[in-house]
């Protein structure tokens, strides 16, 4: 793929870091590499699938750079990221003879990242590690923030810690090997940042979202940019998530983790396709509450529609059935005192964190929802 590299940056003081967005760079991830670090040791952890095709001109571009390395290949698929899976990958990358100044690289999607990121995190009480994401929704959300997370028995994502790489290197001659489903999901949580802060964005993606999935090199490039210098922003603004900031980052993901527990974490809907039916939803409902237009909801629903991403409850067979999901929405961590946190729409381009939903408006919405 042609196109030009960009730069932008993460802002945290000392723990602050670089986004590389363009082509080419897992191929020059060694010289990017090089002036970080402070043993020239890297561990590459990537999944099958992903190595396959990606992790050759990885390791190429690390010999070139004279950067030891050892590789660690991990089945792929969420079922990777538990305890089991976590403790192999701890004790092989300890008998690499590690030190602190040993370099984790993360090579692959969201499943890759967050349970090397929790290595990291974990290994010798922290040592530094890389982001080269692989799939759209690693590029666009995951690789970037410093969440690292391993499921447990009792639910997703509850072991983890914030830990921010080294460095992001989102190459986008990687997407040019990713199912077509996974592109379309991935695309699901750029859609999220012009919904949530930036109307501009969305009516670009709203004329340019094909290109950007038919991964025209301009497009991708911007789509990928637009996204992570956003969630950079929100991440410098409020890393830990203390603040209502990067609470807006779960926009559609409260119905959307209904959705998805409701249809069993897998292929059936994936995360991203969750998240898209869920930001309609959360526009519907917003309409319904009077606090967001119809003609609003009406342009989100079309657009996520045209790129094939589900938009009804009904397509999964859960239209009329409000029990069930609501029986997994009062499991959310948002929930407090019997009130539901939201984030609700007020128009595109500018939602907010609504702490005052009402289960009985919620059970009716869901109750008519098609
Ligand atoms: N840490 C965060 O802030 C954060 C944010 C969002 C999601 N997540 C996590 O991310 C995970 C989902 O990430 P994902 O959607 O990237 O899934 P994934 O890592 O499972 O990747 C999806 C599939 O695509 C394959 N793949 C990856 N890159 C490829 C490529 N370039 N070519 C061909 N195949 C490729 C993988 O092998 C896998 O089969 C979830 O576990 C979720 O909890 C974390
Ligand atoms: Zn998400």
């Amino acid at each position: 793929m042609s196109g030009t590299v960009e730069q932008l940056r993460v802002e945290l003081g000392n723990r602050g870091y670089d986004i590389l967005v363009g082509p080419g760079l897992v191929a020059t991830a060694g010289t990017h590499l090089l002036p970080l670090m402070r043993r020239k040791q890297a561990i590459i952890v990537t999944d099958e699938i992903v190595g396959r095709t990606h992790l050759r001109p990885l390791v190429e571009s690390l010999d070139m750079a004279g950067i030891a390395h050892h590789e660690i290949i991990l089945p792929p698929g969420e079922g990777t990221k538990d305890l089991a899976h976590f403790g192999r990958l701890v004790d092989d990358v300890l008998a690499c003879n590690i030190e602190r100044g040993t370099m984790l690289v993360a090579l692959g999607g969201g499943v890759v990242g967050d349970i090397c990121g929790f290595a990291a995190a974990t290994l010798l009480r922290g040592i530094d590690f890389v982001q080269i994401p692989t799939t759209l929704l690693a590029q666009v959300d995951s690789s970037v923030g410093g969440k690292t997370a391993i499921n447990a028995t009792a639910g997703k994502n509850l072991l983890g810690a914030f830990y921010q790489p080294r460095l992001v290197l989102a190459d986008s001659d990687t997407l040019a090997t990713l199912p077509r489903r996974e592109l379309l999901a991935g695309y699901a949580e750029t859609v999220k940042y012009g919904l949530i802060a930036d109307a501009g964005f969305f009516d670009w993606l709203d004329v340019e979202g094909r290109k950007v999935c038919d991964l025209d090199p301009t497009s991708v490039n911007r789509a990928v940019i637009t996204s992570c210098r956003m969630k950079a922003e929100i991440v410098a603004q409020d890393e830990r998530e203390t603040g209502d900031t990067r609470a807006l980052l779960n926009f559609g993901h409260t119905f959307g983790h209904a959705l998805e527990a409701e249809t069993g974490f897998g292929d059936a809907l994936l995360h991203g396709e969750a998240v898209a039916l869920g930001m309609v939803l959360a526009f519907d409902f917003a309409v319904r509450q009077g606090i967001c237009t119809g003609q609003d909801a009406t342009r989100v629903r079309r657009h996520i529609a045209r790129m094939a991403l589900p938009t009804e409850l009904g397509a999964l067979g859960l239209a009329g059935k409000p029990e069930a999901l609501l029986a997994h929405m009062g499991k959310d961590k948002k929930v407090r005192d019997g009130r539901i946190t939201l984030i609700l729409p007020r128009r595109i381009g500018d939602a907010y964190v609504a702490r005052d939903a009402s289960w009985a408006d919620l059970r009716a919405f869901l109750a008519d929802a098609a």
